[in-house]
């Protein structure tokens, strides 16, 4: 009972048609993100073309790649996303051409508010807050991109980093949190 009233609580301010596209997403992600080969991929990439808000070119999603909210996702052409990563456009996703995501990767748009003591965080509602990556951005595995945040054009974030600021153009960013080591270089 308490796992009904659980979901109520959850279900609060989402249309039947948004609750129904939600669990169809999960259906044909959990089931289709399984599959292995290029074909797996390709399908996947079609998958993605009729959930996605927009996309313009190819979309190459590697097994387990985990998606929520992906009506507020919009991309542009190339778009790459390696296993294991977690994207949840929530607060709205905007993601630019020729985007690399490496495996891992969290990039979430939403965030419990945590000021106060009651109620508990766990029961609070999502705030959205968009995120935008730019054209021509590189993500290194296991990094986590937070609510909010906007990579800047070119720019590279390095494996296992936490991207807490707006990043410049063309910047190598890495650690936690991510830090400016240089621009990339013109060569
Ligand atoms: C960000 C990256 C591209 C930088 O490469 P680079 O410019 O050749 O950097 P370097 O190896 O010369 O390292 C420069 C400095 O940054 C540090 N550094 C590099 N990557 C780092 C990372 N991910 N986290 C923390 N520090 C890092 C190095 O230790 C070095 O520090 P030092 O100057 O104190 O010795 C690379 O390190 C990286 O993380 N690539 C992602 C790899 C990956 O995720 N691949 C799979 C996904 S497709």
């Amino acid at each position: 009972m308490k796992y009904f009233q659980f979901l109520k609580e959850k279900a609060k301010g989402y249309s039947l048609t948004e609750l129904f596209r939600l669990e169809f997403e999960s259906l044909f992600f959990g089931i289709f993100g399984l599959v292995p080969t290029t074909f797996g991929v390709i399908l996947r990439g079609l998958i993605c073309k009729v959930f996605f808000r927009s996309s313009k070119g190819f979309i190459w999603l590697q097994p387990n790649v985990v998606l929520v909210h992906s009506d507020r996702i919009t991309v542009g052409s190339n778009f790459a996303v390696n296993s294991g990563s977690y994207i949840n456009g929530i607060g709205g996703i905007e993601i630019g051409s020729y985007v690399l995501i490496g495996s891992n990767v969290t990039i979430s748009s939403g965030q419990h508010p945590i000021e106060g003591r009651f109620p508990p965080v766990f029961a609070r509602k999502t705030i959205p807050k968009k995120i935008v990556i730019g054209d021509d951005v590189w993500i290194g595995a296991g990094a986590v991109i937070m609510p909010g945040i906007t990579i800047a054009k070119g720019t590279v974030i390095g494996a296992n980093s936490i991207v807490t600021k707006d990043t410049q153009e063309y910047a190598v960013m890495v650690g936690a949190p991510a830090r400016k080591i240089r621009s990339r270089s013109d060569i």
